[in-house]
């Protein structure tokens, strides 16, 4: 059997070689966009499958048969990878929706003249590393994760598997100022109060709710009951691919668990990498609300 945890190479990013081929992204960057498809856009671990979870609620006004019967990766395939084209050939669904981790100076182009709606969701970077730390231990198909200095110095560096993180939160936030079909909301602002965070996504998908059906998107978009969805936790994904015995996907949904990993020496030296990269970045980020 093939090994799993080996990385293609595109443009300079490694993306895991399970998923992703040469093709499958050289067809990504070629992607002819409808006007009605809904783009979300995250770096990993930063609420991707929440969002797919919403964005699924919401189109279907509260309704939870879709999210019950369809796994997440059919509903809202990533676009970079390998299956995306055949799920998109056999699904009739209007809107589509489409989820990627690519950086925005890789799609940028094919979005381009595209009035597509994009939802750009980020996360304190510091609980990506370690959300994203400990994924890697379960995931098969990622990179021997090393020690967490290790893993942290990569992630600072920006050799991790989908690339640096500050360009991908750069690229697509420096966009927002002139494009108005990009929503930047926070898996920050989705845990303070997700209520308000499904109004809204929904008034930007112009699919205005009323009150009944918003609370049950937040019934069913809760932590507690996405960990016991097995469409949406990757339960069903083979030991193989994901080792189940060293971790759940669904992990803890919470801010600030960095506080439990970094020591004061990780964190200044994040602090300062922080502040270098990001200078010509003009956004104020809501991270440290806890
Ligand atoms: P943790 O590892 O910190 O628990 P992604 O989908 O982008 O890979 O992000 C995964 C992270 O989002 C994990 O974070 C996961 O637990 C968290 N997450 C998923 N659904 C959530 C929800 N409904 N509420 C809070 N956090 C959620």
């Amino acid at each position: 059997m093939a090994r799993l945890d080996v990385t293609e190479m595109f443009n300079g990013i490694s993306f895991p070689g399970h998923l992703h081929t040469q093709e499958s992204l050289e067809l990504a960057l070629k992607f002819p966009f409808l006007d009605t498809d809904i783009l979300i856009v995250s770096y990993p671990k930063s609420g991707t499958t929440w969002m797919q979870e919403m964005v699924s609620l919401i189109s279907s006004r509260g309704d939870p048969h879709l999210i019950q019967t369809v796994p997440n990766w059919a509903r809202a395939p990533w676009l970079e990878q390998y299956y995306c084209a055949a799920v998109l050939e056999t699904s009739s669904t209007v809107p589509r929706v489409i989820t990627t981790h690519l950086p925005h100076h890789l799609l940028g182009p094919a979005l381009q003249g595209s009035r597509a709606k994009v939802i750009y969701v980020s996360r304190n970077p510091k609980d990506v590393v370690v959300s994203f730390y400990h994924f890697h231990k379960m995931a098969n198909f990622l990179p021997d994760a090393g020690t967490f200095t290790e893993f942290l110095n990569r992630f600072l560096e920006g050799t991790l598997c989908f690339g640096s993180w500050f360009d991908h939160i750069k690229g697509w936030t420096s966009q927002t100022a002139t494009v108005n079909n990009l929503l930047h909301i926070t898996y920050e602002e989705m845990l303070l109060d997700l209520h308000g965070a499904i109004k809204r996504v929904s008034s930007f998908l112009q699919c205005p709710l009323v009150d009944e059906e918003v609370n049950n998107c937040v019934q069913h978009c809760s932590f507690s009951t996405m960990k016991n969805n097995k469409m949406v936790n990757y339960t069903m994904v083979p030991d193989d691919i994901m080792d189940h015995s060293k971790g759940s996907f669904m992990r803890k949904g919470k801010t600030g668990d960095w506080k439990n990993m970094f020591t004061e020496e990780q964190n200044q030296y994040f602090e300062s990498t922080f502040k270098s990269k990001m200078q010509d970045c003009t956004l104020e980020f809501v991270w440290e609300v806890q």
